[in-house]
């Protein structure tokens, strides 16, 4: 039977990514999506889609409770990414995370069990463990305990929370996924990967920060998509489920050198070091063997497949990202410092 899914932060990265996905999939399904068009949101990422009758885009604000509350009748399910997402940001902003994760998920929630909507899904992130120690076996499971350390993944941390309160104490039906690190195409270029590539296509150094040796679990985005559709096909409810992407650790400096070097380059030359991050969490890695037996669920693409698809999509879709750099400006002024400054 076909599904009308509101889908919220569905022209970010991640969002944009499930949304085509699930309509190449589940063509007979309806999906709207609601995003505020911050500056992560582009609805070029979903321009393709225009015309399909099967999709429709309103723009607004999670936080708006009559938004919300119109757009959530008659919906099946929720699959909720809108979010402030980058860590950075949260820095040295930190304000607009607690409103939109927080106060926004809230209000998602509220309109979830007041129109009975079925299922509510909700995408987590991995910082919430907080961080794990250099060179050890240890992984995040779903014993570990919260432990977020930055602004965002305490907003992240704290929508968690609720979305699990509201399950409790108002029987909405919803599950969760706390994911790691993803990377693909249609990715905002301030976030590693998509900062690092478009930086050498520029002709610029990619700045890495402190020593070089925090590791992330990294996922490519399709394989995050294919998680969540497992989540939702599976029919579990009031269950938590770990996205990973890696088996073996892969610091930062191995990641940049990997992608200098794919792209024909010397990383001696093309890597910048600069000031750490302030609280820069020093390892994330995920336990996805509990995810794996319950929805059969396991990445499908390497890292050096993922790796070499991510390069390509931005060599080709340079009209993409050019303006989107030039619009972060501002932040990568603010954001970056040459070692030993404040
Ligand atoms: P993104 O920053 O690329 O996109 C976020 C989207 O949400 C944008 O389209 C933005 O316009 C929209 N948005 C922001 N505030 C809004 C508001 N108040 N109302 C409506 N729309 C709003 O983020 P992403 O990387 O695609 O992440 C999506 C989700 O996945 C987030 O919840 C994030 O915490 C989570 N997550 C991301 C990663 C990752 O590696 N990117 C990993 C784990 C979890
Ligand atoms: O783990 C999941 C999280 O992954 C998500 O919840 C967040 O939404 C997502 O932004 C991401 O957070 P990170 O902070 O890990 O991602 P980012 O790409 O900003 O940084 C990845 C690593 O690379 C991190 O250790 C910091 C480092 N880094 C990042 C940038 C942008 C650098 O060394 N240099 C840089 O210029």
């Amino acid at each position: 039977m076909s599904k009308k899914l509101l889908v919220t932060g569905g022209c970010g990265f991640i969002g944009s990514n499930f949304v085509r996905y699930w309509l190449e999939k589940h063509p007979d399904d309806e999906i709207v999506n609601l995003d505020a068009l911050t500056y992560a949101g582009n609805p070029a990422n979903l321009r393709d889609l225009e015309n399909n009758p099967h999709y429709r885009f309103v723009k607004g604000n999670i936080c708006d409770s009559q938004i919300v509350n119109e757009l959530t009748k008659n919906i099946d399910i929720i699959v909720h990414f809108a979010a402030e997402s980058h860590v950075d940001r949260s820095i040295l902003a930190p304000e607009v995370f607690l409103q939109t994760n927080v106060l926004g998920t809230f209000n998602l929630l509220e309109a979830a069990v007041k129109n009975k909507v079925a299922h509510f899904h909700h995408i987590g992130t991995d910082e919430v463990f907080g961080s794990l120690p250099l060179e050890t076996a240890e992984k995040f499971t779903l014993e570990t305990k919260y432990d977020p350390r930055s602004p965002y993944s305490a907003s992240k941390a704290a929508s968690d929370h609720l979305v699990r309160a509201y399950g409790e104490t108002y029987g909405l039906a919803y599950t969760i996924t706390n994911c790691s690190n993803n990377y693909g195409p249609w990715q905002f270029p301030e976030k590693l990967f998509g900062l690092a590539i478009t930086n050498l296509l520029e002709g610029k150094k990619v700045p890495v920060y402190g020593d070089g040796k925090n590791v992330r679990d990294w996922l490519f985005v399709t394989d995050h998509v294919r998680a969540i559709e497992a989540v939702l096909e599976s029919g579990r409810q009031q269950e938590t489920f770990l996205v990973g992407g890696l088996t073996r650790d892969i610091s930062n400096f191995e990641v940049v050198s990997q992608i200098i070097t794919l792209m024909g380059k010397n990383p001696e030359a093309e890597i910048e070091w600069v000031q750490d991050r302030a609280g820069h969490d020093r390892r994330y890695s995920i336990d996805w063997s509990a995810t794996q037996q319950k929805l059969g669920w396991t990445p499908s693409v390497t890292f050096e497949q993922g790796l070499q698809q991510t390069i390509d999509w931005y060599r080709t879709h340079e009209d993409w990202w050019r303006p989107l750099k030039q619009k972060a400006a501002g932040f990568f002024a603010q954001n970056y410092h040459q070692k030993g400054q404040p």
